[in-house]
């Protein structure tokens, strides 16, 4: 039997990277296929080019046995591929329905075919044992349902060959848990389905063959029953990898942050807890449940009601103040916030902080040789590569990027550290890297409110687990507490 998808020497180059390189690779009817790297490895860029959005610069594929070159979706569509994108493309003020529907026949008229859609998409949900609203607006759907309508959508354009792009980044471990299922269910009907991610435990869980991208290059591939979590990681980043972190207990001092009855809106609705010197407390949630909103508040970025202490005083409500109290904060979104991308790692080295000494020198300038000698302290203390002080932020890697914002905001001597999603989208040997000096830093009596949506790092990371859910806390653990469904049921909002 012909494969399903084959793929030979697939390359594409972009200004700056050579992101896929002679990538071959083959995807048989029946199985699910998980494609693993690192952030930057490829692995989008891949499946863009099989679904269609931009063409290789050389390489063949074939589907089915036969030649396969889209010059759009629409071809991939034709040729029975389905796309789920890591951010979803739905018209969101449009009802499942009409989603469903839409763009499949261009310039026909939507309500002609509405009733007959609806048949066939409870037909297809009752077959593959999931369910959507079909007349909800997409607008009012939580994430994990509008993925659910990217899946249906993507099947009922016939679908055969589904291709999921980081599709568990939005999802609770129970929403997680449903989508394989799903997946099983579907490759057993003799389709088959790509499953792009970098989280190696659900990989190991739902496929059947694993290849892993490195740098734009397929380093192998192998059978999932054959391989294990280390095996994997080392050959994602090439080397040993620690995935546990190394902590002893710890050993909390005085109250540090003191949180009474927090609101900020709009989700934010009345927090209540505590962080000591010397201790990790971690809250876990999915997305969107306040936890932004609850960071910024602190970090002086947004207007809140409620009581906040910092060392038994109340905090100052503006950011430069909040800062110069001795708090740091690294932020969610590193791009936006934690970096001028444009700015050379000495500038940003000093950001938040260049209006005080050491670095506002004499009459005010900034001070260019204590700037200098604070960045290389900086690149050469969190290990940034490459170990230069003048490139601008834009041309490091995204781990080598967060490295630069961690550093930073350790080396000015916290006594309280708000990190948000200190390791997202960074490569496993940065986060390694930043858990070690997160713990370190602990170790030396710093109060570190850790707020991430990646579960593993919460319960590696953390000495007390705070769970939120729509705006309150609902729960607190301990780590060994943490077992990763009781907490997953409570970021459900399921009460334990
Ligand atoms: N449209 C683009 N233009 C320029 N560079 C791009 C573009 N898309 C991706 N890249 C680069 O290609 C590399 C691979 O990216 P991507 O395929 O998104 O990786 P992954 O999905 O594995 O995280 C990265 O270095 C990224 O910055
Ligand atoms: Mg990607």
């Amino acid at each position: 039997m012909a494969k399903a998808l084959v793929l030979k020497d697939i390359t594409k180059r972009f200004p700056l990277v050579l992101a896929n390189d002679r990538i071959s690779l083959d995807l048989e009817w029946g199985e699910v296929l998980a494609l693993v790297g690192e952030n930057g490895a490829g692995k989008s860029t891949l499946m863009k080019i099989v679904y269609g959005l931009q063409p290789p610069d050389a390489g063949e594929m074939w589907v089915d046995g036969k030649p396969y070159r889209p010059k759009s979706p629409l071809d991939a569509i034709g040729a029975g591929i389905g796309m789920v994108h890591q951010h979803f493309m739905l018209v969101e003020p449009f009802t499942v329905l009409e989603n469903l529907v839409l763009g499949l026949e261009p310039g026909s008229p939507l309500f002609l075919d509405l009733e007959a859609a609806r048949k066939r998409a409870e037909k297809l949900m009752e077959e593959l044992g999931f369910e959507v609203p079909l007349d909800e607006k997409v607008e009012n759907l939580p994430v994990g349902l509008q993925q659910r309508v990217e899946i249906l959508k993507a099947l009922y354009r016939e679908a055969r060959i589904l291709i999921l792009d980081e599709p568990t980044a939005v999802l609770t471990p129970q929403e997680a848990k449903e989508l394989f299922r799903f997946l099983r269910v579907y490759v057993q009907k003799g389709n088959a389905a790509i499953f792009i991610s970098h989280k190696l435990k659900e990989v190991l869980e739902v496929s059947d063959r694993i290849t892993v991208i490195r740098d734009g290059k397929v380093v192998g591939t192998v059978r999932t029953k054959e391989t294990s979590l280390e095996a994997l990681a080392r050959m994602m980043v090439g080397r040993e990898v620690v995935l546990r972190v190394a902590k002893g207990p710890a050993r909390p001092g005085e109250v540090v942050l003191e949180v009474e009855g927090l609101e900020a809106p709009p989700r934010l609705r009345g927090v209540s807890f505590f962080v000591r010197a010397g201790e990790i407390v971690g809250i876990a949630g999915v997305e969107g449940n306040g936890q932004t909103e609850l960071v910024e508040a602190l970090a002086g970025l947004r207007k809140y009601r409620g009581t906040v202490r910092y060392l038994g005083h109340p905090l100052p409500h503006l950011a430069l103040k909040v800062r110069e109290a001795g708090v740091s904060h690294i932020p969610e979104d590193r791009l936006a916030r934690g970096l001028v991308l444009d700015f050379s790692v000495r500038e940003n080295a000093i950001l938040g902080d260049q209006h005080r000494p050491p670095f506002r020198g004499f009459l005010g300038f900034l001070d260019g040789k204590a700037m200098e000698q604070h960045a290389r302290t900086l690149v050469e203390t969190f290990d940034v590569r490459p170990r230069s002080t003048d490139l601008s932020a834009r041309r490091f890697s995204g781990g080598n990027q967060q490295k630069i914002v961690v550093g930073r905001e350790l080396l000015r001597g916290p006594r309280l550290l708000i990190a948000a999603q200190p390791t997202r989208g960074v490569d496993v040997g940065a986060i390694e890297f930043i858990h070690q000096r997160l713990v370190e830093a602990r170790d030396q009596g710093l109060a570190v409110l850790l707020v991430s949506a990646d579960l593993s790092e919460v319960i590696s990371l953390s000495d007390r687990i705070l769970v939120m859910y729509e705006g309150r806390i609902v729960g607190e653990l301990s780590p060994e507490e943490a077992k990763e469904e009781r907490l997953g049921l409570l970021m459900a909002g399921v009460p334990a």
